[in-house]
C-alpha cells in the first residue's frame, strides 16, 4: 500500500499506509465473535495497514454504560498480543471522553483528568509510552488554552511521543502548535463526502505539517454502506473503476492532501481489505473535479 507520514526530526517520522483502521465500532455493542475481530486486524495489517485509532472511551457503552471505558483499548491490545502483531501497529488513542451510564457521551479535559486518563492508557495498552496520544474533544467546561497546557505537560512527561487534537478548529490547532511546537502532530476532525466542511483544518494542517486523520470517513456507521446510493457521483466513478463506492470516497480524501490519512472502521475483514485498496486507485482530475461537484 502507498504510505504516508506521521511526525516530525523532533519526534520521528513513523511511515504508515495510507489508509488506516478506527476501532470505535469494535465490539461496541459486545456481540461480534472475537475470531472475526482478530481476523479484520490480521487482514487489515495484511492489506498494509498501519495507524489503528482507539480510545479510551470506546467500548460497548449501551450494555455497560460508564464501565465501558478502556474496554476498546483492552480488547486492541489484547488482540495485538495473541497475534504476534504489536511491531506492525502504530497504534493511537485519545483522552478527554467518558462513558456515562444509559450508553451516554461526556468530557472532562480537567487537568486531573487527562493525566490520570494518560496513566490508564499506558496500563491497558501495556505499554512505557504511547505512540500518538489525541486530545478527543474541547470540553466546553475548560478554556481551551488551559487544555493546551494540559497537553505541553503531558507531552513534556515523556509518557507519550506524539500528541494529536480531535474535533479542533484552524485557531485552536493553531494555538496548541504555537505551545506544543513538533510534539503535535496531528488532527483527527470529520470528514467524508457527507461532510465537507472540514476543508479549512486540512489547510491548516497542510501548511503546519501535521497530520489530517478523516474521522467517519465513509459517512458514519448507519451511512457507510449506502454511500453509493447517497452520492451518485461516487457510485459512477466506482463503477467505471469497477470498485466500491466507499473506495472512491476513500481515494477522493486522499487525493485532498498528501497529509490525509483516512481511519475507516471495519468489523470484518472484508471491509478492510476493500477500503486499504483505495491507498492505490488513481482518480484522474475530471474524475476529483466531479466528485468535487457531486
Ligand atoms: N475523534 C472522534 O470524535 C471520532 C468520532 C467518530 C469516529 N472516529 C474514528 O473514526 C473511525 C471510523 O468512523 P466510523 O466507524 O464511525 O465510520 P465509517 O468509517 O465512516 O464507517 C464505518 C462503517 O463502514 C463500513 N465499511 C468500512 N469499509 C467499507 C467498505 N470498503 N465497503 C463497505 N462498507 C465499509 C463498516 O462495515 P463493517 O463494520 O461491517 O466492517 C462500518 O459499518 C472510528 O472507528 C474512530 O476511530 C473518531
Amino acid at each position: 500500500m502507498k504510505t504516508r507520514e506521521i511526525g516530525n526530526d523532533t519526534v520521528g517520522r513513523e511511515r504508515v499506509g495510507a489508509i488506516g483502521l478506527g476501532l470505535m465500532t469494535f465490539d461496541q455493542t459486545g456481540t461480534q465473535p472475537r475470531e472475526q475481530l482478530a481476523a479484520t486486524v490480521r487482514a487489515a495489517v495484511d492489506a498494509g495497514v498501519r495507524l489503528f485509532d482507539t480510545a479510551d472511551a470506546y467500548g460497548p457503552g449501551d450494555e455497560l454504560g460508564a464501565k465501558a471505558q478502556g474496554e476498546n483499548e483492552q480488547l486492541i491490545a489484547g488482540l495485538l498480543d495473541e497475534l504476534g502483531l504489536r511491531s506492525e501497529v502504530f497504534l493511537a488513542t485519545k483522552g478527554g471522553h467518558t462513558r456515562t451510564d444509559g450508553g451516554g457521551w461526556d468530557t472532562d479535559s480537567s487537568p486531573e483528568h487527562l493525566r490520570a486518563a494518560v496513566d490508564a492508557s499506558l496500563q491497558r495498552l501495556g505499554v512505557d509510552q504511547i505512540a500518538l496520544w489525541q486530545h478527543h474533544r474541547p470540553d466546553p467546561k475548560r478554556d481551551y488554552a488551559e487544555v493546551v497546557g494540559t497537553l505541553k505537560e503531558i507531552s513534556d512527561s515523556g509518557k507519550v511521543r506524539m500528541v494529536g487534537l480531535s474535533n479542533a478548529n484552524p485557531d485552536q490547532i493553531r494555538l496548541a502548535h504555537s505551545v506544543l511546537g513538533p510534539a503535535l502532530v496531528s488532527v483527527q476532525n470529520e470528514f467524508s463526502p457527507a461532510f465537507r466542511s472540514s476543508r479549512p483544518e486540512i489547510d491548516v494542517c497542510e501548511e503546519l505539517g501535521l497530520a489530517f486523520l478523516p474521522w467517519s470517513p465513509l459517512g458514519g456507521l448507519t451511512s457507510a454502506k449506502g454511500l453509493a446510493d447517497k452520492h451518485p457521483a461516487f457510485k459512477a466513478v466506482a463503477d467505471d473503476h469497477g470498485v466500491s463506492a466507499q473506495q472512491v470516497a476513500l481515494a477522493w480524501e486522499l487525493a485532498q492532501s498528501e497529509c490525509v490519512i483516512p481511519i475507516p472502521g471495519a468489523k470484518r475483514p472484508q471491509s478492510i481489505t476493500d477500503s486499504a485498496a483505495a491507498a492505490d486507485l488513481e482518480l484522474s482530475p475530471d474524475e476529483l473535479a466531479a466528485l468535487d461537484a457531486g
